[in-house]
């Protein structure tokens, strides 16, 4: 396995699969990679796994400095689940100050009234920013993401298929704690008590997915955070690919984001009828 810096170091002759990360790699993400790994080895592939700590998805500068950064653990884990190269631009390979890298026009999924722009104004479009260039300087056939970013997935899928990119994008189901709490990041900022309240979101989900009726959904899974003294942002069934208000004979989500002390948490489920 080998860490890349340069782009130009990344063999083009071989049909790749990229895994996008910021890296402080974890259990979650070795199911994006072991799925990549299965598609890359059925095309005789290799497994790209970009480290980068977006600047432009950032809401605030302090939460992006204390992002951890694990260069050399992340390698190793990589190494450990067959990845080809790993793949750690700097900010001045993807963002130069001669190119510009422009924002790619955002699909409308991005900014669905209620859910991720509310709260995070900007974020979509510094992801969308960065996975263009990623796909550009990867030239990557397939890239892999996880679905608890479910409003990510759809939205970075809707823009490939709007820019016409030749990259196809694979959803990998969420990764979950043996008590339902998805697999992220920001878990390790859970302390005891903590942890105990950040179950209710995946709790919430499966108490949603109980009632067939949206609004009753959504007011039942809400109760289930509001009684667990979590801050809810939000609890919503929306139609799985355009996030818009569910429609009869569509597949929906329920999606759920709420704050655990000052942890913010996001989590997503099919409705109805999600069971742990
Ligand atoms: O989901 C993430 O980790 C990031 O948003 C991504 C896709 C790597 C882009 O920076």
């Amino acid at each position: 396995m080998r860490i890349v810096h340069d782009p130009g170091l990344l063999d083009p002759s071989a049909p790749s699969v990229l895994v996008p990360t910021m890296g402080a790699l974890h259990a979650g993400h070795d199911g994006l990679i072991e799925l990549a790994r299965g598609l890359a080895v059925g095309v005789g592939g290799r497994v790209i796994v970009s480290i980068f700590v977006n600047p432009a998805q950032f809401n605030e500068p302090t939460d992006f400095d204390a992002y951890p950064r694990t260069l050399d653990a992340d390698a190793a884990r990589c190494e450990s689940l067959g990845v080809e190269d790993v793949f750690a631009p700097s900010v001045e390979t993807m963002y130069p100050e001669d190119v510009d890298v422009q924002t790619p026009p955002l699909p409308a999924i991005a900014t669905q009234p209620g859910l991720e722009d509310r709260y995070r104004p900007g974020h979509f479009p510094g992801v969308c920013r960065v996975c263009k260039r990623l796909f550009e300087l990867t030239r990557c056939e397939r890239a892999v993401f996880g679905e608890k970013d479910w409003q990510q997935l759809q939205t970075v899928d809707a823009m490939v298929k709007g820019l016409s990119m030749p990259v196809e994008i694979i959803g990998c189901e969420t990764v979950r704690e043996a008590d339902g709490l998805a697999m992220s990041s920001r878990n390790v900022h859970l302390d005891g008590a903590a942890r105990e309240r950040a179950m209710s979101l995946s709790a919430a989900l499966v108490e949603a997915g109980r009632h067939t009726d949206p609004l009753e959904a959504e007011r039942a899974g809400r109760a289930v955070l509001e009684g667990a003294g979590v801050g809810v942002e939000y609890l919503a069934v929306r139609d799985s690919v355009t996030l818009q208000p569910p429609a009869k004979g569509r597949d929906a989500r329920v999606l759920v984001a709420a704050r655990v002390g000052a942890t913010r948490l996001i989590d997503n489920a099919p409705w109805p009828g999600f069971t742990l």
